[in-house]
């Protein structure tokens, strides 16, 4: 039984996916063109782009931006700010992962009583969003897949 289970979602990820890469093929080529980082990630549902990962790692390394909280090693400060290795939300709820770096921690009800002060708002574009949270997914030990532009075209950023 668990083992059909874990099929049945293996499968849905699996069909999931097939319909994120076919979506991008029915686009128009001026999207796919701009889109190029959708396109590049759907191509390789495991890992992100090396351009992507370079564009996470110097928004992660800005000072005052994740670097500041999560520190260098992504594992935060016991009891302040959470560790983002192996983190479940991270790893489980990407395309929540993607709106609170967008709208902060509170907007996405990821507010937990550990942590004195919730996380604010960080980013204002969904690119370099999407491209800090692959960054996290795949660094500091993580080996979390991918999360596409794709995926998150229906997340509202809020005003600032
Ligand atoms: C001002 C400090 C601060 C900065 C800067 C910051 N965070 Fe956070 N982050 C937090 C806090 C605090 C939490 C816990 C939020 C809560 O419980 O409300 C958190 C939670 C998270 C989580 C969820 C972890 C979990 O297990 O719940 C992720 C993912 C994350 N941050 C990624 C980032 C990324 C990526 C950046 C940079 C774009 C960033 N953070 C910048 C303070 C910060």
């Amino acid at each position: 039984m668990k083992t059909r289970n874990f099929i049945a979602i293996a499968m849905a990820g699996f069909f999931g996916l097939a319909m994120i890469t076919s979506c991008g093929g029915g686009k128009t080529n001026e999207q796919a063109t701009t889109d190029s980082t959708a396109v590049t990630a759907a191509a390789q549902p495991g890992a992100p782009s090396a351009e992507q990962m370079a564009l996470g790692k110097s928004i992660y390394e800005t000072p005052g931006k994740c670097i500041t909280c999560h520190m260098a090693t992504g594992q935060g400060i016991a009891n302040v700010f959470p560790n983002l290795v192996g983190s479940k939300f991270l790893l489980e709820q990407k395309v929540l992962a993607v709106t609170q770096v967008l709208n902060g921690s509170l907007k996405v009800g990821n507010k937990t009583i550990k942590y004195p002060a919730p996380m604010p708002p960080q980013l204002g574009s969904a690119d370099s969003a999407v491209a800090v949270i692959n960054y996290v997914l795949n660094s500091f030990g993580n080996a979390g897949g991918v999360v596409t532009v794709e995926e998150v075209k229906d997340v509202v950023i809020d005003p600032r």
